[in-house]
């Protein structure tokens, strides 16, 4: 997806706020998200999912009334919302388009924050008019950061470990799951692998591994399954491990078109056969000549 906005800088002053000031968005930049939200077309891997923005006007909060957040997130001025209906590579698909709605939202001059657990659920789906085959796994609070953030949210950030990445090494491989990748061998790939290892993932469990081919620029998307952190979660509904690996692809789409490397992610064969890997495979990025 090409976007028409700073990319590595939203993906550099991205981070999860969970206090806002008591201030509406403005009304152009709502309607300049709109207009966004309806440039996207379908997931990469086709999925049709409907988003749509709720956000409060000035001096009246009054519509975001009802969509609760269980205290997480306080003085929001509004949500991104969106419903999803079921299909192959569907979660990841609202990963991916909700992310780089995320970023968009950033250039935007506003602060956001992912919520696939604290949020209550019925009511947002209420608020999208989400049909009975329709999933709401996730939405963002956007709003506009207030200067002090409150002890729960810093206690929170502290317990995710939120400002840290796992290391380079534990994430990124070459050729088989037992050698790490090199920032050397990643090549021009570096950036957008940088980009990756930045974003942002349910509880910062950062599921992702990537595989690169050697003497190929293909990499192998798999996903590292937290125990026990799957849809039957405590206060989560969805697989969140997949929508976290459609977030890590927006990010290393966004790294790998700064440098004008053209691609797809295509769901192959995975190289390494299921019984070999602890990890699921969920896509390849091939590099078109
Ligand atoms: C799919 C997804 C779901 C998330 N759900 C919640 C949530 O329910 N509540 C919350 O406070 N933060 C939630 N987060 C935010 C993460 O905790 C946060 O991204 C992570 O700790 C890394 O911190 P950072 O975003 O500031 O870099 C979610 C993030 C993602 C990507």
């Amino acid at each position: 997806m090409k976007n028409n906005f700073d990319e590595k800088e939203a993906i550099m002053k991205r981070y999860s706020c969970r206090t806002y000031e008591k201030k509406s968005i403005e009304p152009a930049t709502v309607e300049e998200l709109r207009s966004y939200i309806s440039s996207l077309g379908n997931g990469l891997f086709g999925s049709d999912i409907r988003f749509d923005i709720t956000a409060s006007v000035p001096g009246d909060s009054e519509n975001l009334r009802g969509l609760g957040t269980y205290g997480f997130i306080r003085n929001p001025a509004g949500f991104v919302i969106g419903a999803m209906k079921k299909g192959d590579h569907n979660l990841e698909d609202y990963g991916f388009l909700m992310e780089n709605i995320t970023l968009k939202a950033a250039s935007l001059g506003l602060d956001s924050c992912w919520l696939g657990g604290s949020f209550s659920r019925s009511s947002f789906a209420g608020r999208i008019n989400a049909a009975a085959d329709e999933t709401v796994p996730a939405v963002l609070a956007i709003g506009y950061a207030a200067e002090k953030k409150r002890v729960i949210e810093r206690v929170a950030r502290w317990k995710m470990d939120a400002d840290n990445r796992k290391a380079w090494q534990r994430i990124f491989f070459h050729g088989d799951f037992s050698t790490p990748l090199t920032v050397d061998e990643a090549g021009i790939y570096r950036e957008a692998l940088e980009f990756l290892r930045m974003a942002p993932s349910a509880v910062n469990y950062q599921p992702w591994r990537i595989l690169k081919e050697r003497d190929k620029n293909r990499f192998h998307f798999y996903l590292k399954r937290t125990k026990d952190y799957d849809e039957n979660s405590f206060m989560v509904k969805s697989d969140l491990q997949r929508v976290d690996m459609g977030i890590a692809m927006s990010h290393f789409e966004a790294g790998a078109g700064l440098h004008g490397l053209k691609g797809k992610f295509s769901v192959t064969d995975s190289p390494v056969p299921g019984k070999e890997t602890p990890f699921i495979y969920t896509a390849t990025w091939k590099e078109a000549r």
